[in-house]
């Protein structure tokens, strides 16, 4: 797919299909549709009628414009009150557009990025209409059907996208913005293949070759630990839990430098499952398959890395995943087993199943090593989140309420919302132990907070280190589609710590 940025307009434009966004404002509304009744003549009005196009929030139509257009077919896109268009407003109407015209075997579609009137009653700027367009057309074609071998020829798929203006001024705004959003897009598809990947395709070794590739091609650093290295430095979770499967696990290390001095660094910790059939905890095998997606935070770390790698981000980004599965075995851990972390902490296994916490202990540990400025988390965690906040929103705990708030925002801009959840210290006792240091289940209530409790026993008492936890279980996994994120792995995560990591200020968050 390629996306283009054009100098043109409505009627020179030569794509087979071009799209133009309409607000159901009867001002805006009126003056669009009167220069279509100069191209179409009045017969556009009786079309409008029947098919009750209003401009409304997603209500799409779309005609042949016999000849009338260089375009074969025009789109109408409706984004509702002007006032009240979002960004997502936007996405979605794009997507609708792409969809629609992907159904039809069309192979170039183009947008027209102006909306009338945009400008006096919305505070939405050009550049970021247009990241939306490329967002929502982008990802709604993603498509994971590279193991499907039947009727292959007949699948016509979307080649270009443009964007059109008539302004050099915006063509030079269009063309960053596509190349930027492009790194973007380009590393959420990364993530939804890496997680809808079956199990037997990426497990730990295959999941760091490809991190290890992005990571060369893009300029950013690799170290893959192997087995061996991993019970060398002691990190006692991870090898808990591979201790049932028989591929090894990897520890997986990624590196992105800016080439300024003194950058922050922020770790990125993801949570790498490759499959998560529960250990011998075991999990009831209706709907068990989805757990090949239990390495979706591994993927949007994978993802996040190579995108801040291309983006230059001034930041020192380091990715850490401890990869492994977690399947039963004569070998595998066991109810009752206590395991020694990485740093020298115990925890006590109640349950096999709740196996993301114990190797993100070791990781969070090793994390502070590099002496962060802030350290994220992002794992396919607890089946409580999803119970708490289905599909729409991430759940978010954390140490600090400022980072908090960043990335609260940064998830209503990307739309990949996030939603706190309280760490009040009554919930630590679920997760007491009587043998060991903390228990990795706290029985039936808040179990998404005595998870993200459980890792915050890992950080010291003595010194602050900013630290949140995005627990992605209800949003990484899909089994509907939503408007531009097919059914599957979403790749949650890569758009919403972008956007959050672009507009962190190094020097701005010195720990005390
Ligand atoms: N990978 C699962 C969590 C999960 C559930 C992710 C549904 C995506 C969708 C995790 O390892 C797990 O099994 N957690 C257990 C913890 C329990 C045993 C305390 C859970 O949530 O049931
Ligand atoms: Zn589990
Ligand atoms: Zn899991």
């Amino acid at each position: 797919m390629k996306i283009s940025a054009t100098k043109s307009t409505l009627r020179q434009i030569r794509t087979e299909a071009t799209a133009i966004f309409i607000p159901e404002d009867k001002n805006l509304f009126d003056t669009e549709i009167s220069s279509l009744k100069k191209i179409f003549g009045k017969s556009i009005l009786d079309l409008l009628k029947s098919e009750n196009f209003h401009g409304k929030e997603n209500e799409t139509i779309s005609f042949y414009t016999h000849n009338k257009l260089p375009a074969k077919r025009l789109y109408l896109a409706g984004i509702g009150k002007i006032e009240k268009v979002s960004l997502e407003i936007i996405r979605r109407a794009a997507a609708n557009v792409a969809k629609h015209a992907e159904i039809l075997k069309i192979k170039n579609i183009s947008y027209r990025p102006l909306i009338s009137g945009i400008e006096k009653n919305n505070k939405l700027p050009f550049e970021k209409i247009a990241q939306a367009i490329i967002e929502g057309s982008m990802l709604s074609l993603y498509k994971f059907d590279k193991y499907l071998t039947e009727n292959k020829k007949d699948r016509v798929r979307i080649k270009t996208i443009t964007l059109f203006d008539s302004l050099d001024s915006n063509i030079r705004i269009l063309k960053n913005i596509i190349h930027k959003t492009e790194i973007i897009c380009n590393a959420t598809y990364l993530a939804r293949d890496l997680a809808n990947a079956p199990a037997n395709e990426i497990y730990p070794e295959t999941l760091a070759k490809i991190a290890t590739e992005s990571a060369r091609k893009y300029g950013y650093s690799a170290v893959v630990w192997d087995k061996k290295r991993i019970e060398k430095e002691g990190f006692g979770g991870l090898i808990a839990v591979n201790s049932g499967s028989a591929k090894p696990p990897c520890f997986i290390i990624l590196e992105h430098n800016p080439e300024i001095s003194n950058p922050d660094t922020i770790v990125l910790v993801g949570k790498g499952i490759t499959f998560d059939s529960g250990g011998i905890s075991i999990k009831p095998s209706a709907g068990m398959s989805e757990m090949k997606m239990d390495m979706s935070g591994a993927a949007a770390v994978i993802g996040t890395m190579e995108a801040a790698a291309r983006l230059r981000l001034p930041i020192r980004l380091i990715g850490l995943i401890p990869a492994t599965e977690n399947l039963p075995s004569g070998s595998a851990m066991k109810p009752g087993d206590i395991i020694k972390h990485y740093g020298g902490k115990t925890s006590e296994v109640d349950n096999t199943d709740a196996e993301g916490r114990l190797i993100l202990a070791d990781a969070l540990v090793y994390a502070q090593k590099f002496d962060p400025e802030l350290i994220i988390d992002i794992a396919t965690l607890t089946g409580a989140c999803v119970v708490a906040l289905g599909n729409h929103a991430t759940g978010m705990m954390g140490n600090d309420e400022n980072i908090m708030a960043r990335l609260k925002e940064a998830g209503e801009t990307t739309y990949e919302r996030v939603w706190q959840l309280p760490l009040f210290e009554e919930y630590e006792k679920q997760i007491k132990s009587d043998v060991a240091d903390v228990k990795n289940v706290g029985g039936r209530w808040a179990g998404a907070i005595t998870a993200a409790l459980f890792l915050k026993k890992f950080f010291p008492k003595n010194k602050d280190y900013k630290w949140t936890h995005l627990d992605i279980a209800g949003t990484a996994i899909l089994e509907e589609p939503q408007t531009y994120i097919p059914k599957g792995a979403s790749g949650v995560g890569v758009r919403l710590l972008i956007e959050f990591l672009k507009n962190w200020k190094s020097g701005d968050h010195t720990r005390q």
